[in-house]
């Protein structure tokens, strides 16, 4: 089959259009036909090197964790699922490889997908929905009634937790630049920060959450946002020890992880709010409930380009230059 892969780690390597093996269908897994796959900035960070401690991937292998298709075949123990269905999933770490004619998912990642959405609308959402789904349902508990800060509300995550957070009954702030605040408006954020002309932190206070995607910079001001015993959640970094522990990192990686989340934690604690560091996890069961908000129309994908699957490298290309107003797609079938 033909799939994007990655040879070497390095910010300016090029993925590798080459002839593989078709993937080892594992028991518990089923293999789907990819009909189209999503980019996101974890491809990048992953093919750059910059997540080596964290995914010590193993060169060759192809790169993509979004995939909509058909499933073509199931393991022995598989019993959601059977040929001819049509799913969406984020495949598990180190299962990874949409960016491919065909790939195994474990059962339990895997939903039957949106009856309204296209193959590329159901692409666009696994990973983006499923980080959203983690912090605003799982980690900050988001009730009706409650403020949440969502940095880049015009990015592939922020379009998606900001329709999450209004559907829960939140009342949304966000950032974006001049050009897309009416927009991001359109899509339900309650009140927009124009980055390039104001300063987050001088004009919202007393909030319950933050979602922090940014740099440090931006984190250390968000701290400053937040009502005491509020949360802030940060899906760019550092990572805590807490983190360390789920992914039962060794005893030298979780040192590493107490030290970079030192100086953030120490800020948290003077403020009184909580600071945590989240890494998503695949979950079938939780895509089932965002395909619930998306067939009842709580949600909508909201795509900026669709590259053809030759153009796979300029599709990350384009996700690299930050600019992308929701969800980067590319068509493989
Ligand atoms: N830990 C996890 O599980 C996890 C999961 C998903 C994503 N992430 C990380 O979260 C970050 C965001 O991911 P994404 O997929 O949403 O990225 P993305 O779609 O590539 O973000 C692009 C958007 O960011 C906006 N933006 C750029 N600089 C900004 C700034 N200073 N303030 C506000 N908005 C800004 C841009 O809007 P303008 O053009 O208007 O500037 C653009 O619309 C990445 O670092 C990604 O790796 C982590």
């Amino acid at each position: 089959m033909k799939a994007f892969v990655v040879d070497r780690y390095g910010k300016n390597e090029s993925l590798r259009a080459a002839d593989v093996p078709e993937p080892v269908l594992r028991e518990d897994e089923v293999l789907i036909q990819v009909h189209a796959t999503g980019v996101n900035l974890l491809d990048s960070k992953i093919r750059s090197g910059e997540f080596k401690l964290i995914l010590p991937y193993h060169t060759p292998f192809a790169l993509g964790h979004d995939v909509a298709g058909v499933v073509v075949r199931v393991g022995p123990r598989v019993r959601q699922f059977k040929p001819g269905d049509e799913v969406y999933s984020r495949p598990d770490d180190f299962r990874i490889g949409t960016f491919a004619e065909l790939v195994a998912v474990k059962e339990a990642s895997v939903a039957i997908k949106p009856r309204n959405l296209s193959m590329e609308e159901a692409a666009s959402i696994p990973l983006v929905g499923l980080t959203a789904w983690q912090a605003l349902v799982e980690k900050a508990k988001l009730r009706r009634g409650q403020k949440i800060f969502i940095q880049a509300g015009s990015g592939g995550v922020g379009t998606f937790a900001i329709q999450l957070a209004k559907h829960l009954g939140a009342t949304v702030a966000t950032t974006t630049s001049t050009g897309n605040v009416a927009w991001v408006k359109d899509l339900g954020a309650d009140v927009v920060v124009d980055y390039k002309t104001e300063a987050f932190d001088k004009v919202l206070g007393g909030y319950d959450a933050v979602l922090n995607s940014q740099d440090g910079k931006t984190l250390v001001k968000s701290l400053s946002v937040l009502r005491v015993g509020g949360q802030l959640i940060s899906i760019s970094g550092p990572p805590d020890v807490q983190f360390a522990q789920e992914i039962k990192a060794p005893w030298l990686v979780k040192q590493v992880m107490r030290v970079l989340s030192f100086g953030t934690r120490r800020k948290a604690n003077r403020l009184k709010v909580g600071y945590s560091f989240l890494f998503m996890k695949a979950s079938g069961s939780q895509l089932r409930q965002i395909t619930a908000l998306i067939e009842s129309g709580a949600i909508r994908p909201v795509i900026d380009k669709v590259f053809p699957f030759e153009a796979t490298n300029e599709a990350l290309a384009y996700v690299e230059s930050g600019r992308a107003k929701g969800k980067v797609v590319i068509k493989v079938r």
